[in-house]
């Protein structure tokens, strides 16, 4: 205050020349601002030599009623403030004087300011002798503006719209003296211009403060959509100038679709039958126009732009075509796309009639029709036998019987894939392959498992036989397993080797019947013979259980041989000495007869005699040593 005083004293000194018409000197700043219900001080300063005689502050009303009117007397001892005024209880003045400067001062001062205020205040200082000086001041009242609102439109705006178009309103309230707006598109400040408009609206509220609304328009291009509007508001306060800013807002832009794009997902791999095939149109246009959708020609039904194929068959594939229809400009466009479903369908397998004869030939045709190229294999037991879709089968053995399998893939689409199985059957008399196992851990369960294997065409029927090897009485068979195998059917009894049995499987079809019998005996030697007979007349070979290996026996079969050697070749000499005499006939013995055995730790004896067939085998398995008659 004090700094302000000193500055108003020089003012009033460089005033003084001007003002040579008054008796008595008084300066007063021209203008004093004060906010809104503030507190506001107007000095009032003049030269005497002595304190001033009376003081009088009027003021004077804004319009054209000039006249002024008194709000406040003093002379020396009395002070006065006019009743009835809107001063009353508002208004206070400071007096002082300085002899030594022939300086004084009275500081009106009014308290909560109103806007009812903002007006001029006239001092008079009357001297001793009633001569008289004053000066006046303006009273300026601020009141800062509330934070400004932005609004944009919530409609869409046409860029095909020839006027400039309301985009956005901004609003500011309570502002004194008035505010001003001002629109901002990114950085830069809007001018009025053909393309930009701008119509504000200022009402004064009945408390006398304003509020501003601005609307803009303006003439949107596509490139509006990306902009940010906002307003900015500037407003007197105190001895400055002060702005606050709104947020930043976008607008809808809208302008007509030019093109339209079809796209299909997936994009980038074939489609096969079963898939899901997505078919999106898009246009360049917003908002989006109506799309319709046809196919070959044939109109479709879909839900806004996308067209979802739900497991297509080679039935979807052709032109989709998309057509735009934009309601603002009656405009349409339209994109098509071609799309292959791809399929392969089932196998046919050439011929149906599988049943062979021995020593046929057959040629397999495996084919599959495909959109694609594809590849075509056959298999036999998971084993590829050629790839090609012709199969040639020749000679037809029982070999040749069995589950063939073609299988056919498309190299460009790994997911579509056929196999078909192909059941060659090969006619003939069954033939036989007989297993046996005992369990090799539990010695003392004396099971033995019997499996009789027969191939064939028609599939043999299987029965078994049990009968006690000495009394010859038949026994029970026990519960039989049988399942179908690719060639024949597979039978299997389980025997409880508890005395000596005869056990026969016999197998029959339309050709003929073919049986091999066992027997099996309870045994605690550890001894297996396998014996196989060639001759329908069922020579019966039998080999005595054998004495197991012992480390010091060698010894003695060595001496042993040596003195059969030796009984060989006396024996040699004699015959050979008889046959020189003439005494012995030249000839040979009838029958013919082979053992083939191997020792080994069983606990079960097993004999066994083939019947009429020459094609009977008896695969040995025991502990799991097993072989086979190829070995
Ligand atoms: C508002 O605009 C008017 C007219 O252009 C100008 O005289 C005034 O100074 C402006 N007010 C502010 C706070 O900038
Ligand atoms: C797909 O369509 C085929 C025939 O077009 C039908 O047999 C199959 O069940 C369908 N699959 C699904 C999962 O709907
Ligand atoms: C057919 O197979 C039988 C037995 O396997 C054989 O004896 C015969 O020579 C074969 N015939 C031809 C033409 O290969
Ligand atoms: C015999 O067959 C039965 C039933 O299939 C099986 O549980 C058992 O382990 C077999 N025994 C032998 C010694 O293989
Ligand atoms: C086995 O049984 C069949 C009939 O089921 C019979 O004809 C055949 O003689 C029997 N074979 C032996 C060796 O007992």
């Amino acid at each position: 205050m004090t700094l302000r005083y000193i500055a108003l004293l020089i003012a009033g000194l460089s005033v003084f020349t001007c003002k040579t018409w008054a008796v008595v000197d008084v300066s007063m700043e021209d203008w004093v601002d004060v906010s809104l219900k503030g507190q506001a001080e107007i000095p009032c300063i003049y030269t005497l030599k002595e304190p001033a005689k009376m003081i009088v502050w009027f003021t004077k009303l804004p319009g054209r009623d000039q006249s002024r009117r008194r709000i406040y007397y003093y002379d020396g001892q009395k002070t006065v403030i006019e009743e009835g005024s809107e001063y009353v209880g508002r208004i206070k003045v400071t007096h002082s004087h300085e002899p030594q400067n022939a300086r004084g001062s009275a500081i009106l001062i009014i308290d909560n300011v109103q806007l009812s205020d903002q007006r001029e205040y006239i001092c008079t200082v009357y001297n001793v002798s009633t001569d008289s000086g004053e000066g006046r001041t303006r009273l300026q009242i601020f009141n800062s503006p509330s934070l400004p609102v932005i609004e944009g439109m919530h409609t869409g705006i046409s860029v095909t719209v020839e006027e400039p178009s309301k985009v956005a309103q901004c609003k500011v309230d309570d502002g004194y003296p008035r505010p001003n707006i001002t629109w901002y598109k990114g950085r830069f400040p809007l001018q009025q211009s053909e393309e930009v408009k701008t119509m504000e609206l200022v009402t004064t509220k009945p408390n006398g403060l304003f509020t501003v609304h601005s609307d803009l328009y303006i003439k949107v291009e596509k490139t509006d959509e990306d902009a940010l509007f906002y307003c900015e508001v500037k407003y007197f306060v105190p001895g400055g100038v002060r702005m606050t800013e709104t947020k930043k807002i976008n607008i809808t832009v809208h302008y007509p679709t030019t093109e339209v794009t079809l796209s299909v997902n997936p994009h980038d791999r074939l489609i096969k039958e079963g898939d899901t095939v997505k078919i999106r149109c898009v246009g360049n246009g917003k908002p989006p126009p109506i799309f319709s959708f046809t196919h070959n020609g044939d109109e479709l039904s879909s839900d806004e732009e996308m067209l979802l194929l739900d497991n297509v068959s080679r039935s979807n594939s052709g032109t989709y075509v998309c057509q735009s229809f934009d309601l603002d400009t009656g405009t349409s466009f339209e994109d098509s796309i071609n799309i292959t479903v791809h399929y392969l369908d089932h196998i046919v397998v050439t011929p149906e009639e599988t049943v062979l004869d021995q020593g046929d030939d057959l040629t397999l045709t495996c084919n599959a029709l495909s959109s694609l190229p594809t590849q075509t294999a056959w298999y036999k037991h998971d084993m590829q036998l050629v790839e090609r879709h012709v199969l040639e089968l020749n000679n037809a053995s029982y070999d040749t019987a069995g589950m063939y399998m073609c299988k056919v893939t498309v190299p460009s689409l790994p997911d579509l894939q056929e196999l078909k199985s192909v059941q060659v059957s090969v006619r003939g008399k069954p033939k036989l392959t007989v297993e046996m196992a005992a369990d090799p851990v539990n010695k003392a369960d004396r099971s033995v498992n019997l499996t009789c294997h027969a191939e064939g065409y028609p599939s043999p029927t299987i029965t078994w036989t049990l009968s006690d090897q000495w009394t010859g009485q038949p026994v029970p068979v026990p519960e039989v397993e049988s399942q179908k195998t690719d060639t024949g059917v597979l039978s299997m009894i389980s025997v409880r080797a508890t005395s000596k049995l005869t056990v026969n499987c016999s197998a029959a079809n339309e050709f003929g019947t073919v049986n091999v019998s066992h027997k099996i005996e309870a045994s605690a030697r550890v001894k297996t013979t396998t014996t196989q007979a060639t001759s329908t007349k069922g020579t019966r070979l039998t080999t005595s259980p054998k004495q197991p290996h012992t480390g010091s026996g060698s010894g003695v079969i060595i001496a042993v041989m040596i003195i059969c050697l030796l009984l060989i070749a006396i024996l040699g000499s004699m015959l050979y000495f008889l046959y020189k005499k003439g005494k012995l006939p030249c000839g040979r013995s009838g029958k013919q007869d082979f053992t083939k055995e191997k020792a080994s730790k069983d606990d079960i004896v097993m004999e066994m005699k083939s019947g009429k067939s020459e094609e009977a085998v008896l695969l040995q398995g025991v502990n799991g040593d097993r072989k086979s008659p190829t070995e």
